[in-house]
């Protein structure tokens, strides 16, 4: 049968707590559709790793993890022990970069069984991608601090948008939103106020429009974007963005659809050179960590991502039915975030269960 090998990093937090529960529903899913995943662990990309080495990652990463077929990671970040830049630059931040992982997809989504904390939203109304550029624009290293400790002190960050960048994110999203019933696609742009890189991502996405005269496409500026995505999230289908506006947007959008907690997302290399990353969209969360509250969905739904994207898209559906028809029928098991009292166990075990032994997964067959 066919198999897959897969590298696990749980990272941090609870990253190592909801990690185990997405590998216990890839397992039930591998066994339901009858193909095998050969699990490789690493305790890199922690904290842990970081006070036993002095570094978040072997030098030789590159090639330790290149030649998997996938990456499934959790979360890192434990700011008393290493700061928050120095751990995810010198993790996850490198990851999506080396392994050239341009699109980072998010999909929003307000579930049967979840209550958006908005008025008047039923399940289906919110349902869009976010699709995020994911490997320069504002996230760039290229900068520094000149005339430190003077009154001159000067903190320079660049921020950097290629043609070849801008372009291959934005034709991705197009191609997503052509494919949708609604092909309505928003881009977020900040051209009034940022001056120089805004305009031309304004410029780029209108070319790539032009090339899809079926897919509705318009820009919001970021500041009542965000107000939008309260106000009528309903609105959105596709909505591409540069690096911070997408991670900003991808916070924003599953809380309106009722938690983070359940949010994925796919750190993909399209091109397939190299291994795309799939974790949740949350971090690891040190204010509940080590408590066995932290919700796992977030996790397993990013596993279907990916059995979606090793080209096992029933797997990979049946996986979201069983997230879906457990949140809605078993609130039982929901963790706190959900309005229960279940714990990580609880609420991955049922949905394990209902993968193992639940209707088939034909339904909502979407990432
Ligand atoms: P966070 O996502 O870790 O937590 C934000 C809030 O959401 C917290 O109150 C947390 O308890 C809650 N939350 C998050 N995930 C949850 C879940 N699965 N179930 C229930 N509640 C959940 O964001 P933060 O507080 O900004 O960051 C904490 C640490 O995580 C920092 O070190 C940060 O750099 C790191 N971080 C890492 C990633 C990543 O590895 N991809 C992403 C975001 C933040
Ligand atoms: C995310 C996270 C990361 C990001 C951090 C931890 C660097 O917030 O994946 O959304 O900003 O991309
Ligand atoms: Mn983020």
């Amino acid at each position: 049968s066919q198999r897959y090998r897969i590298a696990v990093i749980p990272g941090d937090g609870i990253g190592r707590e909801v990690v185990p529960e997405g590998l216990r529903c890839l397992h039930a899913a591998a066994e339901v559709h009858g193909f095998e995943l050969e699990i490789a662990e690493f305790s890199f990309a922690s904290a842990d790793y970081w006070q036993r080495h002095g570094a978040m990652l072997p030098p030789d990463w590159r090639e330790v993890l290149g030649g998997f077929d996938a990456i499934f990671f959790g979360a890192v970040g434990r700011p008393e022990v290493v700061p928050d830049h120095v751990s995810l630059w010198g993790s996850l931040l490198q990851f999506r970069r080396g392994f050239d992982q341009y699109v980072n997809l998010r999909p929003v989504r307000l579930l049967r069984g979840v209550r958006s904390p908005l008025r008047d939203h039923e399940p289906g109304d919110i349902d869009f991608l976010i699709v995020r550029e994911n490997t320069e624009g504002e996230y760039s290293s290229i900068g520094g601090r000149i005339f430190e400790g003077t009154d001159r002190e000067t903190v320079l960050q660049e921020t950097v948008m290629t043609r070849t960048g801008v372009d291959r994110v934005l034709r991705y999203a197009f191609e997503l939103a052509a494919g949708r019933p609604r092909r309505q696609l928003t881009w977020a742009t900040k051209s009034n106020g940022i001056s120089i890189s805004m305009p031309y991502w304004d410029e780029r996405a209108a070319a790539m429009a032009r090339r899809y005269p079926d897919v509705a496409a318009d820009s919001d500026h970021i500041d009542i974007l965000t107000a939008k995505f309260v106000l009528q999230p309903q609105r959105y289908d596709v909505v591409v963005a540069s690096n911070l506006f997408g991670d900003i947007l991808s916070d924003l959008g599953p809380a309106c659809a009722g938690t983070i907690g359940i949010a994925p997302s796919a750190n993909i290399n399209p091109d397939r050179t190299w291994p795309s990353l799939f974790e949740p969209v949350h971090g690891s969360a040190p204010d509940i960590a080590g408590r066995g509250i932290a919700n796992p969905v977030g996790q397993i739904w990013s596993g279907a991502m990916m059995l979606d994207h090793l080209g096992e898209p029933a797997a990979a559906a049946r996986v979201v039915a069983a997230i879906e028809s457990v949140l809605d029928e078993r609130p039982d098991v929901l963790t706190p975030d959900l309005g229960g009292s279940g714990t990580t166990g609880s609420l991955g075990g049922a949905i394990a269960a209902e993968i193992a032994g639940g209707p088939s997964g034909q339904r909502g067959a979407r990432p």
